[in-house]
């Protein structure tokens, strides 16, 4: 065995620095995005040139995969060595709501970034909103906040921090404008939240990201894999079939999983390229619907909830199962992983999790009114029982 390891330690990679490959890396140029970049320059040029006297709103929407993290990050990159050449107090922090979880620990994360001391018991969200706003008041400093994946908060607390956050500056006249928002959301979701007339101060500045085509997309990849890759290790054959695959959805972030996922099948098969054919095999690995880190950012109990609904769907071939048969494979697979089982009211809360998260449906049967009932959304239960079993 320990010549299997040494080997395999051993072998050369065609893949030169993987962490390039990794999706939370920001390249250094974001192609085809330009306009998008000058337009959010555009919005935030008052507050960059003039901190305290304005504030602004900012949001940017698209499908999966369309770059909206990647601007605002970038964006964030630019005012940081901007700030700093300049000498000026004003910063950036990005915030993903849904890792976050709630309005409550995505404002505590925020506040944290300038006093990592705050506990987390004491106080409410209006308070630490306030605790904020001295911080930045005693600093003299002006904040820009990217409240990413921001849609997951307001489905499910409705938008109130949001509005807390916004109006803060409109009460505070004589005070200077400290903080400055980009909310970030997915198109759809943020087409059934335009109702809520507390988000009509988001309504004005919207940056909206469209699909990638197939040639943006093989510029993107062909980019990332001369980065992250030795030589011309990644054939352009591959290269056009990982766009050709991809331009369906327009997803960069498919895209480049694939690519990743096409090297190291290619390494494994000690191929001297990216071949066509080991993206073929990656492509059976992939799955654009179901985001690898959303259930990656699961705990792994509300992972097990969801390995129990797919199980209980595949031996059922139903639509839907009962929450009472769900909870019995759930609990045979804690006695498999040796976790302890949950309360009910708590395996609620993480059924209530995976549906905020897009995962799972919830139902309630007319027939026997207190019946729950459970549902996979859109992607396959083998899909997600494969996913689930990779990660435990
Ligand atoms: N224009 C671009 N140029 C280079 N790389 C890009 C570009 N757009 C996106 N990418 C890369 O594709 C991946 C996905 O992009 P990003 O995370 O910004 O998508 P998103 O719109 O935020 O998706 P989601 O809705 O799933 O959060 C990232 O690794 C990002 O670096
Ligand atoms: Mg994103």
């Amino acid at each position: 065995m320990d010549d299997l390891l040494e080997k395999e330690l051993k072998r050369p990679s065609l893949i030169k620095n993987p962490r390039i490959l990794d999706l939370k890396y920001l390249p250094k140029k974001l192609l085809h995005r330009e306009d998008e970049q000058r337009m959010l320059i555009k919005y935030f040029k008052p507050i960059i040139e003039n901190s305290g006297k304005y504030s602004q709103n900012v949001t940017i929407v698209g499908p999966v995969g369309t770059g909206k993290t990647a601007i605002a990050l970038k964006f964030g990159e630019m005012i940081k060595v901007y700030s700093t050449q300049k000498s000026i107090n004003l910063e950036y922090v990005h915030v993903n709501c849904r890792r976050a979880r709630s309005s409550f620990l995505t404002i505590l994360e925020i506040a944290r970034k300038f006093n990592p001391n705050i506990p987390v018991k004491e106080f409410k969200p209006d308070e630490i909103i306030n605790m904020l706003v001295n911080l930045l008041n005693q600093r003299n400093s002006f904040l820009i906040i990217t409240l990413d994946e921001i849609d997951f908060i307001i489905q499910k607390e409705g938008s109130d921090f949001l509005y807390d956050l916004t109006r803060l500056t409109d009460d505070e006249l004589d005070e200077k404008e400290r903080i400055s928002l980009i909310t970030i959301a997915r198109e759809s979701e943020f087409r059934k939240l335009l109702d809520d007339s507390t988000l009509s101060t988001l309504r004005q500045n919207i940056i909206s990201l469209v699909p990638y085509n197939e040639d943006q997309l093989r510029d993107i990849v062909k980019d990332r894999a001369n980065e992250a890759f030795y030589g011309d290790a990644v054939s352009a054959e591959a290269i056009d079939l990982i766009s050709d695959i991809t331009s369906k959805k327009g997803d960069a972030r498919f895209a480049i999983e694939l690519l990743e996922r096409a090297g190291m099948y290619a390494d494994h098969k000690q191929s001297l390229k990216v071949l066509p054919e080991h993206v073929r095999h990656a492509n059976t690995l992939v799955h654009p619907i179901i985001r690898q880190e959303i259930v990656t950012d699961l705990t792994k109990k509300q992972q097990i909830i969801l390995l129990a609904t797919a199980k209980q769907l595949l031996s059922t071939n139903k639509a839907y199962v009962t929450l009472a048969d769900v909870k019995t494979v759930y609990k045979e697979l804690c006695k498999d992983y040796k976790l302890p089982i949950s309360e009910h009211a708590q395996i609620l809360e993480y059924l209530q999790h995976l549906e905020y998260c897009n995962l799972i449906a919830i139902k309630y049967s007319k027939k026997k009114k207190q019946q729950t009932l459970i549902s996979l959304l859109d992607v396959s239960a083998e899909i997600i029982k494969k996913t689930i079993m990779e990660q435990l």
